[in-house]
């Protein structure tokens, strides 16, 4: 199922991401802003258990957060999401899968995998772009491989053609993006999107 963060904040900060003059290092703080917004609304359902606290003023029952967190970048771009995740969750563990897309083919080869123990978690893969859906698809089968049964996906701009893709592949796995966009060039890239995410992120 495809979840779209819809908040005004996001737009703004999106609209500043698409835009080709924003400079790495701005391009980076819009990237955890817009990584915060993400992680809080991908983690709406998380299961709470109950826990007993005494206020100042009398006994309570509150609620703790029952299910340990993974979070896996899809390497390099996805690095851009993963302090948020850290920053809200600071028990959350990571691993690494590291995928490139080849340029002429769009096809993407795995190059690195690097994972914590995943079953009984809850594992997010990150990614900001969701193109053609290739290698998030291919980063789902390897955290599926390696035992995660609560596994949801999460990107900046998804497109179309992305989603069916994902969706095919792996039905049960949510995905939460901030914007679904038009679709693709002949290249594979998203339009109107923001360009090569990792080139932005890291100004290669
Ligand atoms: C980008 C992006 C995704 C992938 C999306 O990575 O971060 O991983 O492309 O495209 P797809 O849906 O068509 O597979 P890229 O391969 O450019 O590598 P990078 O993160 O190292 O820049
Ligand atoms: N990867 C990117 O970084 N941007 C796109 O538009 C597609 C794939």
């Amino acid at each position: 199922m495809l979840t779209v963060l819809r908040h005004p904040l996001a737009e703004h900060i999106l609209t500043r991401l698409r835009d080709k003059n924003t400079e790495p290092a701005t391009f980076r703080s819009l990237s955890h802003q817009l990584g915060l917004l993400l992680a809080i609304e991908a983690t709406r359902d998380l299961p709470l258990r109950s826990f007993a606290v005494n206020t100042p003023l009398e006994p309570h029952t509150g609620g703790q957060l029952a299910r340990g967190l993974v979070v896996v970048p899809i390497l390099r771009a996805g690095l851009g999401m993963v302090q948020p995740w850290i920053d809200l969750f600071p028990e959350v563990s990571v691993g690494y899968v590291g995928l490139e897309r080849d340029h002429a083919t769009a096809v993407a080869r795995s190059y690195y995998c690097k994972l914590p123990p995943l079953a009984g978690k809850r594992v997010i893969c990150v990614d900001p772009m969701l193109a053609t859906g290739g290698s998030a698809a291919q980063a789902l089968d390897v955290l599926r491989e390696a035992g995660a049964e609560d596994l949801s996906l999460v990107v900046i701009i998804a497109s179309p053609e992305g989603v069916a893709a994902v969706e095919k592949k792996h039905p049960n796995v949510p995905i939460h993006t901030a914007v679904l966009d038009r679709g693709l060039n002949d290249k594979k890239y998203i339009l109107p999107g923001l360009g090569d995410f990792g080139d932005r992120l890291y100004g290669t």
